[in-house]
């Protein structure tokens, strides 16, 4: 059965426009958890536009779930990740002027520096996933790297149009989940995915462990958090009871 992490960096997002220490990530981390999310995962970016150091110094010694860190590859914060030892890094391209992660992680190009952040977080006994898009020579470039994670970016599927647009980008996940278990990675999904589409690729077995922030948080503001995760953890069940 897939799981339900909640990305909550965008309660943080909430926190940082006024600069103040309200709403509390901490406090969310706690309710989704309540409410069944298998974990919570934040993205500390350089320019810590919402989660912040602070944060996640609490969150490692509070979250009772998994604790996954979406990650750049930049030495300071490879360097917080080695101090604090969250369960999981999710290691995710970042560039500053965008809105949200854009594209995945191009492990081929970054293999030198991705084969060091690998060694060093195996080394402190942290799973190592990272952030693809379908693409056999990514799959390919993490399984030699010695990860033991892919996380699927679904972005493309979540932003395609029309039915063969949308089955076309499901069947790219589906070969690339094919092929990362063949080379015996655990697959993870994420990025775009709401309530509205989240079905089908939950369809997909193998696919075990979703991130889902936007949406829920979305969600939260009318319906609480609590409400708001239980009602994505009841979708991925129908979707897999079907
Ligand atoms: N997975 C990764 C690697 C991400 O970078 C993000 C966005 O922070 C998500 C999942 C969650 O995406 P969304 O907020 O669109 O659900």
């Amino acid at each position: 059965m897939a799981v339900l992490n909640v990305n909550i960096d965008h309660i943080a997002t909430v926190r940082q426009a006024r600069k103040t220490d309200e709403p509390d990530p901490v406090w969310a981390a706690a309710q989704c958890e309540l409410a069944g999310a298998n974990g919570i995962t934040v993205h500390l970016r350089q320019d810590r536009r919402h989660i912040c150091d602070r944060d996640v110094e609490i969150l490692k010694k509070t979250v009772a779930s998994k604790f996954n860190l979406e990650m750049s590859i930049a030495e300071p914060i490879v360097k917080i990740a080695e101090r604090i030892v969250p369960d999981q890094v999710t290691l995710v391209p970042e560039k500053r002027a965008e809105l949200t992660t854009e594209g995945g992680l191009d492990c081929v190009k970054n293999r030198k520096k991705l084969a060091d952040v690998v060694k060093r977080m195996k080394k402190k006994k942290i799973i190592v996933s990272t952030f693809i898009t379908p693409d056999a020579d990514q799959i390919k470039a993490s399984a030699d790297l010695g990860c033991k994670a892919i996380e699927l970016h679904t972005g493309m599927y979540a932003n395609a149009k029309g039915e063969r647009a949308v089955n076309k980008r499901l069947d790219d996940l589906v070969a690339a989940r094919d092929l990362a278990m063949e080379l015996g990675l655990v697959v993870h999904a994420g990025h775009g995915l709401t309530y509205r589409n989240i079905i089908p690729v939950a369809r997909i077995d193998g696919i075990c462990e979703f991130n889902i922030g936007h949406s829920i948080i979305a969600r939260s503001l009318f319906s609480g958090i609590y409400d708001a995760t239980c009602e994505m953890i009841d979708l991925l069940m129908q979707a897999q009871t079907y």
